[in-house]
């Protein structure tokens, strides 16, 4: 399926974590409008996503998936438009079941898909819907998981239409992480959902309702995840938690910053219409967005574990490493880690660059760092050539 699509981490809003099933077009218009507003878009945002609970109860008289037209009234072509029309794409969500988990959980009764997945990719495309999240539950007509993902797959190809396809089963079906690239899915939801805490209490390989921040990075690293993300195809620990209320502006920096050095998906899921100036700050600190979206597409990997400090490291192009210093300890404490820990080549000094506070340092190879509690310092490390080009002499003319 992969189309071609999503070749860094595709980046955008989802309305779940913030506004559960209580979404409507006005909310959704007012999105995609801060989406512009607040330089998200400009800072690479753009995909603005309706989660569960979109649908009407019912499939139309001829079994077409249709929108709720009490909240949707103008209809989902409609505000596929007006999305379109900010220069912003759209995504909706559905489940390869017989319900979507709403339903299952019985939230808001709604259709999923099984058995009608031609039918509904035509639909989506149709409205013209740029990325369908696509989930796992409702019954399953005792269909696999790789049957029934698959044939979303190959329906989103033959609607004709460019749609990223984000696979959510996380684990219920074995370790998808290592299957669902095999037909294209863009990107998979790894673990059960985030809610807007630094830790819930899990240990290090647990994945299980709900999951903080720690949690999420702790099952990801567990898993050796890194091995399956490239190009198109990338894991997918869940939306972002950046500026909800469970999260401190020291943590939502974190949050952010360990999720760009997994090349995560960057979705946020705070409402756009109301965020701190720090909020604002975290999510379109373009260095470290560069970082997540780096075009080497290698997923970032712990290298050092003291307990509570530990370090990450994400080799991107050009042998330059973003270097992440992860303090998830109470107090403040000095992390540091060497070049050659990290993977860098081997040299007389580098250029050690702070992404937070926008300065630079010259190293003769030590990277180190005063790190708030639950706190992370990012870095960007490369050889200092002193302006020479480094590049291998057959790129030179
Ligand atoms: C599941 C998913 C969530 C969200 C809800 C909607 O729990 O994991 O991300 O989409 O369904 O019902």
């Amino acid at each position: 399926h992969d189309q071609g699509l999503s070749q860094t981490p595709p980046m955008g809003w989802n309305s779940w974590n913030t506004f559960g099933c209580d979404i409507d077009e006005g909310l959704i218009r007012d999105t995609a409008d801060a989406m512009v507003t607040s330089g998200m878009a400009a800072a690479g945002y753009e995909y603005v996503n309706l989660d569960d609970c979109w649908m009407a109860h019912t499939r139309d008289s001829n079994g077409d998936l249709v929108a709720n037209t009490t909240r949707f009234p103008s209809g989902m072509a409609a505000l596929a438009e007006y999305v379109h029309d900010q220069g912003l794409e759209i995504g909706l969500y559905e489940s390869a079941g017989t319900e979507p988990c709403a339903s299952e959980n019985n939230q808001y009764s709604a259709p999923g898909c099984l058995n009608n997945e031609y039918n509904d990719a035509n639909t989506f495309a149709r409205w013209g819907i740029d990325y369908l999240k696509y989930d796992n539950c409702g019954g399953h007509g005792g269909q696999s998981a790789w049957e029934r993902f698959l044939r979303m797959s190959d329906a989103l190809d033959q609607s004709g239409r460019d749609i990223v396809y984000s696979q959510c089963s996380w684990g219920q079906e074995g370790a998808e992480w290592t299957w669902a690239w095999r037909h294209g899915a863009n990107l998979w939801r790894t673990t059960a959902d985030i809610t807007d805490s630094w830790d819930e209490g899990k240990s290090a390989c647990d994945n299980n309702f709900f999951m903080g921040v720690t949690d999420i990075v702790d099952f990801q690293d567990c898993e050796d995840m890194h091995r399956y993300a490239n190009w198109g195809h990338w894991n997918d620990p869940d939306m972002l938690e950046v500026g909800n209320p469970g999260l401190s502006e020291t943590e939502s920096r974190a949050h952010f910053g360990m999720w760009c050095l997994m090349a995560a998906p960057l979705i946020a899921g705070n409402d756009l219409r109301n965020m701190s100036q720090s909020t604002v700050d975290v999510l379109t600190n373009q260095e470290v967005v560069d970082v997540d979206q780096d075009p080497a597409g290698v997923q970032g990997r712990k290298v050092r574990d003291d307990g509570d400090r530990e370090v990450w490291a994400k080799p991107l192009v050009d042998n330059e490493v973003a270097v992440g210093l992860f303090n998830r300890g109470s107090s403040s404490a000095t992390i540091s880690t060497m070049a050659a820990e990290v993977g860098l080549p081997s040299a007389t000094d580098y250029v050690v660059r702070d992404l937070h506070a926008h300065t630079e340092s010259i190293s003769s190879g030590g990277i180190s760092a005063s790190v708030p509690a639950h706190g992370l310092a990012l870095f960007r490390v490369t050889v200092n050539s002193g302006g020479a080009d480094t590049r291998p002499t057959e790129y030179l003319s």
